[in-house]
């Protein structure tokens, strides 16, 4: 492929239905980087494996540019495989990938993998003790990121699973580390970390990606403070769950409760599916991988909880937080509650006000505020 036809592909990409914004791309240099790398390795019949695709760049890259057949990819977020769907319609090659959990039927008998590299070194050490546990012992990785959100803690982690690692000259602010070679698994892989939260009086369950790992968030403590004044509700939401914190702690309180937990991040539902079982309320925690609760009814909820997230990729982007009230204001049913919990700076009040009606400010402390919004 040449570098005009790989300009044309990205070019048509969406972001869609992630927040879309000018300043945000469907691409980036990484994306051209791991492909280019890789058409000097990629061999007849090679089985290729993507690994943390943002929209859709890596797959439908490697599918028109490496002259593979089908591509194996494993993408934590739901919008990013809505994404890469639709991404894959538009160019006409829908049907030539498959998804996959971080597992064996992704890596068995992998040859090449490419890896967008993740934010945090858990997640990177869940993908690296997953690669070198089942893809091919002469498989290559190609493990690219930009390098300024590169550290050389990253190279220690691959190094921790491979005998080979060799991060390449940089290129357009992006790098791509090279390695080979799998050291053997050890015999229990490192994710899920399974832990004791003492002060809650729970066991928490967290995969690599997940949001603040098996640790209480401070946010979420602080709202945690405000469960005894929470309605006493029987359809209930734990928006953005992460581990799943709030609808354990929620469905323990109230035992006629029905909870969703319900997270954008795979790594996130697992963990939190995890959790709920852990403190026997798996029976009452449904959990649902989603984009902001796009699956559920309108109306369908009598209470929400919600520690949103204010970060997007490495971005500080307010976006995010009000897709999550502006879904809120969707499902909940008149006269449901939502409480959140944000640093107080972002006074997120007038939109909560603005998108679902009266809300109060119920508590705040040197770092946090937590809100009432009744729907109206
Ligand atoms: C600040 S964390 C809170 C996690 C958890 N509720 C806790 O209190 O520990 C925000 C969570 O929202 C999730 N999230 C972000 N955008 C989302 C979206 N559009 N739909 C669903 N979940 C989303 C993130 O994956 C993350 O797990």
């Amino acid at each position: 492929m040449t570098a005009l036809e790989l300009d044309t592909l990205f070019g048509s990409l969406s972001r869609f239905p992630d927040v879309v914004a000018d300043n945000l791309q469907a691409y980036d240099a990484t994306d051209r980087l791991l492909l280019e790398t890789a058409a000097g390795i990629v061999g007849a019949g090679t089985n290729v494996v993507v690994i943390g695709d943002r929209y859709g760049a890596l797959t439908l890259g490697a599918l028109t540019g490496l002259g593979v057949g089908h591509v194996r990819v494993h993408q934590d977020l739901f919008t990013g495989r809505l994404a890469l769907e639709r991404n894959a319609a538009t160019t006409g090659l829908e049907n030539r990938f498959t998804q996959h959990g971080l597992d064996a039927e992704l890596l068995d008998n992998a040859g090449l993998i490419l890896i967008q590299l993740p934010k945090s070194l858990a997640e990177l050490e869940e993908i690296a003790d997953a690669v070198a546990r089942f893809a091919a012992p002469e498989a290559v990785v190609l493990a690219g990121g930009r390098v300024k959100h590169m550290s050389t803690g990253m190279n220690l982690v691959l190094e921790k699973y491979f005998s080979s690692v060799q991060p390449q000259l940089g290129r357009q602010k992006s790098r791509v580390i090279i390695a080979r070679t799998p050291k053997a698994a050890p015999d229990e892989p490192p994710f899920p970390v399974v832990e004791p939260v003492p002060e809650l009086g729970i066991t928490v369950c967290a995969h690599g990606a997940v949001f603040s790992g098996a640790r209480l968030d401070i946010g979420t403590r602080y709202l945690l403070t405000f469960l005894d004044r929470m309605t006493a509700a029987r359809r209930v939401v734990d928006l953005g769950c992460g581990t799943g914190i709030l609808a354990t702690m929620y469905a323990r309180r109230h035992k006629e409760a029905l909870v969703v937990a319900t997270d954008q991040s795979a790594a996130a539902v697992d963990s939190a599916r995890g959790t709920a079982e852990a403190n026997g309320v798996g029976e009452r925690v449904l959990v649902l991988h989603d984009d902001a609760m796009s699956t559920l009814e309108a109306g369908s909820a009598d209470l929400i909880l919600l520690n949103p997230p204010f970060h997007v990729g490495a971005s500080v982007h307010a976006g995010a937080a009000l897709k999550m009230f502006e879904a809120a204001a969707r499902v909940l049913a008149p006269g449901g509650e939502l409480w959140t919990v944000y640093n107080s700076h972002l006074q997120y009040r007038g939109a909560l006000e603005r998108l679902i009606g009266p809300t109060s400010e119920e508590g705040r402390n040197p770092k946090f505020t937590v809100t009432r919004s009744l729907k109206s």
